[in-house]
């Protein structure tokens, strides 16, 4: 680690408070009619690591984007991913009742409300969007065709079909790797594409961008997988062990735990090859690789 890219940590943490307020300002009040939705939408936002708005601004960073421009594109992929998280423990698709540490929304709450703080959530982050008046009207809209593309059929929604669909099936290792792009990576690819269209990048500058993501995204799903292998469902702050017995398809399953680690380790080091050229200087980046790969849970 350079010490350029040590930096990027030591400003995390005011990163992360600046997303909680931004976010705070971007949700309806928990005492707005209807309140247990309003409740429960800030119920589901709470908590999490937020890589992916640390993407949005690490990026940004990178690209020496006005921290401003990046709380819009930041709050919209956490909302995105928080209502992807309450979707994905629901009873119809992985049963989850352990969510960030705490019960999951349709545990909380009921699976209506479930249902619908998803709806709530995923709106509400175009909202965030179209309304930014810090950017600019064509950077509005490519953030939300980005987004919104990578939530859909073709990304994160897509993913998550294909995962269900494949639950009981043995998979070969493209098909897993499309699954993996799809329903994990397609968002974590939009955080640095927002960046880019938040600093107006290069072609050469936002492909740098994308590859960083594709790579830090499969790495990050097939570290998902080993952590649901090996962690405890108290380090995890969800259900450990979920996806054996769900007979879900997973690198472990199809590389043991040690390819599948191998793998990850590999698609790291690629990503921080490949923004290792970006002209804004890629430390901030490169710590965050460091900081992904390093994770417990
Ligand atoms: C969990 O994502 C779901 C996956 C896409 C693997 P995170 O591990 O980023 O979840 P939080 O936001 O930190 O809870
Ligand atoms: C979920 O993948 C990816 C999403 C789109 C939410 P997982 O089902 O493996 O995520 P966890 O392990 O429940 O967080
Ligand atoms: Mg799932
Ligand atoms: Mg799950
Ligand atoms: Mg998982």
């Amino acid at each position: 680690m350079t010490l350029q890219s040590t930096d990027f940590g030591t400003r995390v943490p005011a990163y992360l408070d600046r997303l909680a307020q931004a976010l705070d300002r971007r949700l309806p009040p928990a005492t707005e009619d209807p309140a247990r939705l309003h409740e429960a939408m800030r119920y589901a936002c709470d908590g999490g690591k937020r890589l992916r708005a640390l993407l949005v601004y690490a990026a940004g960073e990178a690209l020496a984007v006005p921290v401003d421009k990046l709380d819009a594109p930041a709050c919209a992929v956490e909302l995105i991913h928080a209502y992807s998280l309450v979707h994905d423990d629901l009873p119809a698709m992985d049963d989850d009742d352990l969510r960030r540490g705490r019960p999951t929304v349709h545990k909380a709450y009921d699976e209506a409300i479930g249902i619908l703080v998803g709806d709530g959530l995923q709106t509400q982050a175009f909202s965030v969007l179209a309304d930014e008046p810090s950017l600019g009207a064509a950077q509005r809209l490519r953030m939300v065709s980005i987004l919104a593309r990578a939530s859909g059929s073709l990304g994160m929604v897509g993913g998550q079909a294909v995962d269900i669909a494949s639950e009981g099936r043995r998979i070969s290792l493209e098909e897993l790797q499309s699954l993996h792009a799809r329903k994990t990576g397609a968002l974590i690819l939009a955080s640095l594409q927002m960046a880019a269209a938040a600093a107006d990048a290069a072609p050469a500058t936002e492909q740098a961008l994308e590859t960083y993501g594709r790579h830090i995204g499969l790495a990050f799903q097939i570290q998902d997988d080993v952590l649901d292998e090996t962690a405890s469902t108290e380090t995890l702050g969800k259900t450990a062990g979920k996806d054996l017995a769900q007979h879900k398809s997973t690198y472990p399953s199809l590389l043991g735990l040690d390819g599948a680690r191998e793998r990850a380790t590999r698609l790291f080091e690629e990503a921080r090859t490949v923004v290792g050229a970006l002209p804004g200087g890629a430390a901030p980046l490169c710590w965050l690789a460091d900081f992904i790969e390093g994770r417990k849970n």
